[in-house]
């Protein structure tokens, strides 16, 4: 059975309220029998309308986007304690990883200006630079993306460390890592929304995608198998504090 996230609305910044000091996270959190239910279903589509919310919802400013993090916190997700839910896999998303139309090795990253098609070659680095979990930096990418570039229909293997970098706002059309390594892609825009659409990533040990710069990442249809985390936010960046909205639509883990 596939477990099935619909919709994670998240100021990533912020993470779960206390339930002791704020009102919103502490209605959702004791009072399960009214809140488990409404989470389940609040989080199975895109809510921003703030009419036809439950009364309790003055506990949370009347804020839908407060209420679903809050909700993902408890009862949803991967909010502690909860359970997920579970479905079909919705159309449009690839949950193997597909097969390649031949291999590509580079001894350096690649940079994508534009727009680059890989054709659903598997792209790698020639020599290994996969030290796993030992942060490294864009000398051990295989595709470095410039602000606006868009990177589509490629298949990313094990012997690079980072992935992809995206120095602006990128856009991924159904890129796949096969094995992730340090981690799968990491964004460094310092505004505006990057795309992931479509894709997918196997075996990260820990994150798949690290968001460090700020604005909205948004990711839809995309699946992860065996992972630590989808999303990471960077909890040490410098200059951290901006806004990070991650919305996940159709994420099949
Ligand atoms: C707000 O939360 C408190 C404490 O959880 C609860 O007793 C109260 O009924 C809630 N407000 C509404 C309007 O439901
Ligand atoms: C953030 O923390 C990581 C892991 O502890 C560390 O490797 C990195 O150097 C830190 N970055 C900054 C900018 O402090």
């Amino acid at each position: 059975m596939y477990r099935l996230i619909l919709l994670v609305l998240i100021p990533a910044v912020l993470g779960c309220l206390n339930a002791d000091t704020n009102s919103c996270a502490s209605f959702i959190k004791s009072q399960s029998a009214t809140a488990s239910p409404f989470c389940a279903t609040f989080t199975q589509s895109t809510v921003t309308a703030t009419t036809g919310l439950p009364a309790w919802a003055t506990n949370c400013s009347q804020r839908p986007s407060l209420i679903s993090k809050e909700c993902s916190c408890y009862y949803t997700g991967t909010g502690s304690g909860g359970t997920e839910p579970t479905g079909t896999v919705p159309t449009g998303v690839t949950t193997t990883l597909p097969a390649s139309s031949g291999v590509v090795t580079s001894s350096a990253p690649i940079t994508v200006t534009a727009s680059f098609d890989g054709g659903m070659k598997r792209y790698d680095r020639s020599t290994t630079v996969c030290e796993e979990q030992t942060e490294t930096g864009e000398d051990d990418t295989i595709f470095i993306l410039e602000d606006g570039a868009t990177l589509s229909n490629v298949i990313i293997g094990p012997n690079q460390a980072e992935g992809v970098h995206c120095r602006g706002t990128c856009t991924l059309n159904n890129v796949w890592w096969s094995d992730v390594c340090e981690d799968a892609l990491t964004l460094k825009q310092s505004s505006g929304t990057s795309y992931i659409n479509g894709g997918g990533a196997f075996h990260a040990a820990d994150k798949i995608i690290q968001f460090n710069g700020f604005g909205t990442v948004q990711v839809t249809g995309f699946y992860a198998q065996d992972y630590g985390k989808v999303v990471r936010s960077c909890g040490n960046c410098s200059g951290n504090g901006g806004a990070r909205h991650i919305i996940l639509t159709n994420l099949v883990q």
